[in-house]
């Protein structure tokens, strides 16, 4: 497998079995097979304090060293870890060695904007991983250099992003932006144009409105945890492909949302759990994960599920959790099975 489509795989796969497994992807180690055959710096040498596997020559270990700041970088290394230090700044020289570094894995330091000088990321011409997690950033590092395909900044305290901080990132893939403090006066517009997108984060922000301008391509989109109490008319028929949508621990109220709001057919997962939905919303067909747990539903009419029931007009629905609402098993009509045929678990008290 190359090297690039592994952590997009692995996260795919925990978007799809750990429904709140939030900070469950972490990137994997690199693939040492491969990267020896690809880089074959044997001669690079390493910081004193850090480790560089012989293996693996050009990944260097940082990890849980209490670096205040970075250690010395020498020529030759591309992947760089520095995870679980104090390290609060970073000079604007700090990668003049290693301009073309891949992957920069931060998380778990003490950064903060102020202290991280100059265009010290625009000047990484091959960077692709920019792992910043649990920092003391305020606003969204930048500017980034267009070769990146994953961004994240997940537990800081960001408030801000400069509008033009992901502009021109044409192979973007994935952003965290989990765990901050982002509201969507903040978010609208600045993820216009990234094509690429497929996975974007923003859960437990401070978002009380669906931000504008969402790029069309996105796969997984998640809200949990915010304030949105509902969804503008049409907001999700500009979507192309979109597969997984979350939107629990919200303000949503049947009120908020507009008749086919989720009746979106490329949609597999739908998430809208911890709301105060009265009753169920329309969903597509081909949705197969429905979470409606914890709102307060008191009715189950079954064209939430299908308009019309046919030898091919059926719900493709396999899980279906209802539980902690205003439902009990007798509520659920008995023409909701010829609709349901597909339903391997409907979880209801
Ligand atoms: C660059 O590499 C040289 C040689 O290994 C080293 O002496 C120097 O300190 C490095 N510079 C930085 C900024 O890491
Ligand atoms: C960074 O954040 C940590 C934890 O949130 C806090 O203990 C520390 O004081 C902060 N450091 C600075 C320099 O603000
Ligand atoms: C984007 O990815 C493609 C395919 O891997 C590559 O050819 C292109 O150079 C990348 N663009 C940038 C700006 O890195
Ligand atoms: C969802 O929308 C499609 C048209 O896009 C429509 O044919 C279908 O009946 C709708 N589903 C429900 C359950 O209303
Ligand atoms: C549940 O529904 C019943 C019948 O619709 C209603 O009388 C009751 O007040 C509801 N209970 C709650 C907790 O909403």
């Amino acid at each position: 497998m190359h090297l690039n489509s592994l952590p997009f795989f692995l996260f795919l796969i925990s978007g799809i079995f750990c429904q709140y497994d939030y900070d469950g992807y972490y990137a994997p180690q690199p693939d040492y097979g491969y990267a020896v055959s690809m880089f074959d710096h044997s001669t690079a040498v390493c910081a004193p304090e850090c480790t560089c596997p012989i293996s693996y020559p050009s990944a260097m270990y940082c990890d849980n060293l209490k670096l205040k700041s970075l250690p010395i970088i020498p020529p030759g290394i591309k992947y760089l870890y520095l995870r679980h230090n104090m390290i609060e700044g970073i000079e604007e020289k700090a990668f003049d060695n290693v301009t073309d570094l891949e992957w920069l894995i931060l998380d778990h330091n003490h950064l903060e904007n102020s202290k991280i000088k100059g265009r010290v990321f625009a000047k990484l011409k091959s960077l692709k991983k920019l792992h910043i997690n649990n920092n003391n950033l305020t606003e969204a590092v930048g500017p980034l250099p267009n070769t990146l395909d994953d961004v994240q900044l997940t537990h800081n305290k960001i408030s801000k992003i400069n509008p033009n901080t992901f502009e021109g990132l044409v192979n973007l893939t994935v952003i965290h932006l989990q765990h901050n403090q982002l509201s969507e006066d903040t978010l609208s517009g600045v993820f216009k144009g990234l094509n690429a997108l497929l996975y974007l984060d923003l859960s437990f922000n401070k978002i009380t409105k669906l931000p504008l301008g969402l790029p069309p391509n996105l796969m997984m989109l998640y809200f949990d945890n915010n304030q949105i109490s509902n969804i503008p008319d049409q907001y999700f028929q500009g979507f192309k492909d979109l597969q997984y949508l979350r939107l629990s621990h919200n303000k949503l109220t049947d009120s908020g949302i507009p008749g086919n709001a989720f009746n979106i057919s490329t949609l597999v997962e739908l998430d809208l759990s911890y709301n105060q939905l009265k009753s169920i919303p329309t969903v597509n067909e081909h949705l197969e994960n429905y979470y409606l747990q914890v709102n307060q539903i008191n009715k189950f009419p079954v064209s939430s599920f299908c308009k019309v029931v046919g030898a091919l007009a059926y719900s493709r629905v396999r899980h279906l959790r209802l539980d902690a609402n205003n439902l009990t098993r007798s509520d659920l009509p008995q023409e909701m099975y010829s609709c349901l045929r597909m339903a391997a678990d409907i979880t209801v008290e």
